[in-house]
Parts: structure tokens; sequence; C-alpha cells
């Protein structure tokens, strides 16, 4: 269920350089959105998508997502800014423990719409059976 990418970046002694372009991300990128200020203890996501393919990076400090595919769980901590966590269609995710000064950075293939978000975890449950 988990998928890292590994973002190419160009290091350097004045500061390393992450690039996205070329199919790193394996679909068109439709949106970008970033979390930063998550209060600690604070719990975002909670849901699925339908159709949306989205990549999350731990840009800065740290956060764990929880994955779940309705049958099995995994956890995975980001805290690397060359790697990108893909989480695909009909994955429920949450996110927590956000450290102090995280960020997470999320492209995503689709556009915002509430439609294709699956916010209940039993109704997900059911989808997936
Ligand atoms: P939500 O899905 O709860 O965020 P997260 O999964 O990161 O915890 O979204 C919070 C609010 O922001 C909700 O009202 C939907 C809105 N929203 C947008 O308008 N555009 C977006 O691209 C996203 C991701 C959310």
């Amino acid at each position: 269920m988990k998928k890292i990418i590994e973002i190419p970046r160009i290091t350097d002694p004045r500061g390393n350089l992450a690039v996205i372009e070329n199919g790193v991300f394996p679909h068109d990128i439709k949106r970008v959105y970033y979390l930063h200020d998550v209060p600690s203890g604070a719990y975002r996501g909670g849901h699925a998508h339908k159709e949306c393919v989205e990549l999350l990076i731990a840009v800065s400090g740290s956060f764990e997502v929880i994955l779940d595919n309705g049958t099995t769980k995994e956890r995975v901590m980001l805290n690397n800014p060359s790697e990108g966590l893909l989480i695909d269609v009909n994955i429920w995710r949450e996110l927590e423990n956000f450290s102090s000064g995280a960020v997470c950075l999320v492209l995503a293939s689709h556009e915002y719409d509430e439609d294709d978000y699956i916010r209940n975890h039993e109704t997900y449950k059911s989808l997936k059976s």
C-alpha cells in the first residue's frame, strides 16, 4: 500500500533543490496545496478519494500518515523532502503527529471536488467490501 516516490534533487553546499517534473508524479498536476501551522495534536485527513491521486511530501518537519485499504492499516512517517508518498484512489488516509513547523505539500491529479471524497469510514468500509 505504501508507495514512496524518490524526488530527484540537486545537492549543493548552498542548499538542496528538489525538482518534480517529467512524470515524477505519474499524473498531470491539477492542484497543489499545503498544510502548515498545524497545531501539535491535530488530526487531518480522514477520507478517501474516488478519482483523485495525491503525492504527499514533508517539505519541512515530519508527520505520520495512516493508510487504510479497508483490510489493513499501515503507518508511514514522512520526514524527508526528497520522498513523496503516493496515495492511490480508494485509500483511506489520516495524518497526525505533526512536528512543530511541519509543512505537508500535496500534489493532486484533480481539482478540488467535494463529491470525490468519501468522508465516512463506515461508508468507505462498505464500499470496499
Ligand atoms: P479537509 O479535506 O478537511 O482537509 P484535510 O484532509 O487536509 O484534513 O479540507 C478542509 C476544508 O478545505 C474543507 O472545507 C474543504 C476545503 N478544501 C478546499 O476548498 N480545497 C482543497 O483543495 C482542499 C484540499 C480542501
